[in-house]
């Protein structure tokens, strides 16, 4: 059996939650003079690797940002060439239960074909047991989307007379989000030269440590994921005291 993968610094200097803006994957094609799905194919390879090597050097939470609630407008032959992907990577999930993986679906499920939302549901279901990692989807996710629906959640227990307005908590407010079972982002990656969040878990990402790399996504490799985990372990984090 292959030799397992250390980790890049002591473990317990290892980030808990880590988020992952994967982009880049259009400029890549562009640069090789291939249509954009070639880029998000590539893209798909690179996750499927790091979802390994996080796993392996025992990140505990990673979350990936694979469709966002504005990629819808994009053209459609994109649209659904990256729902078809979608559907090709859940189907893989099913082959590497061993790995014990949980995943748990990041967006709102209404927005997909029913077949892809019943595959997200079900996925959710068979490895909701899991252990070894906890993995977010991030598809038809928006931070603005979530937070709404967080709103519409509260208020509605409030018009039952079930919450006083005055007991709102911030504790609360993170049990109505999607990640309500993940812990807050402690390590943003994001890749592909950008330096922006993109409505990217920003209730999450509070006090995260943000680390941008111009690498696109496609190109992106565990050695990558090391460096910013490294970067990562030479941050000093306050949280707001001294
Ligand atoms: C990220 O790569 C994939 C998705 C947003 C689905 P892009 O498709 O945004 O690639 P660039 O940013 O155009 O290079
Ligand atoms: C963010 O990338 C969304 C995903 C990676 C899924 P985008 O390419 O959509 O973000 P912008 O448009 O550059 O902000
Ligand atoms: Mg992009």
């Amino acid at each position: 059996m292959a030799r397992k993968a250390e980790p890049p610094v002591p473990a317990e200097m290892l980030p808990r939650h880590v988020a992952i803006i994967m982009d880049g994957n259009g400029r890549w094609a562009k640069k090789r003079g291939l249509p954009r799905s070639a880029g998000h194919v590539q893209g798909g390879l690179i996750f499927r690797k790091i979802l390994r090597y996080a796993r392996e050097i025992g990140i505990e939470y990673i979350s990936f940002y694979a469709f966002s609630t504005e990629n819808w407008n994009r053209p459609d032959d994109e649209v659904h060439g990256l729902m078809n992907l979608m559907r090709k990577y859940l189907k893989d999930i099913y082959g590497f239960f061993d790995e014990r993986v949980r995943f748990i679906l990041l967006g709102d499920r209404g927005g997909f074909e029913q077949d892809i939302s019943d595959m997200f549901t079900d996925v959710e279901a068979k490895t909701g047991s899991f252990e070894k990692m906890t993995a977010g989807i991030a598809a038809n996710y928006g931070s603005r989307r979530e937070i709404t629906h967080a709103v519409q959640e509260i208020a509605a227990l409030v018009r039952d007379g079930k919450v006083d307005p005055a007991d709102i908590t911030e504790e609360m407010i993170g049990q109505h989000l999607y990640t309500r079972e993940m812990p807050d982002v402690d390590l943003l990656i994001r890749p592909g030269g950008e330096q922006r969040i993109s409505n990217f878990l920003l209730w999450q990402s509070a006090y995260a440590e943000f680390y941008f790399c111009d690498t696109l996504w496609p190109d992106f490799n565990p050695k990558e994921f090391d460096k910013a985990i490294i970067e990562y372990a030479k941050r000093t984090r306050r949280f707001g005291a001294v």
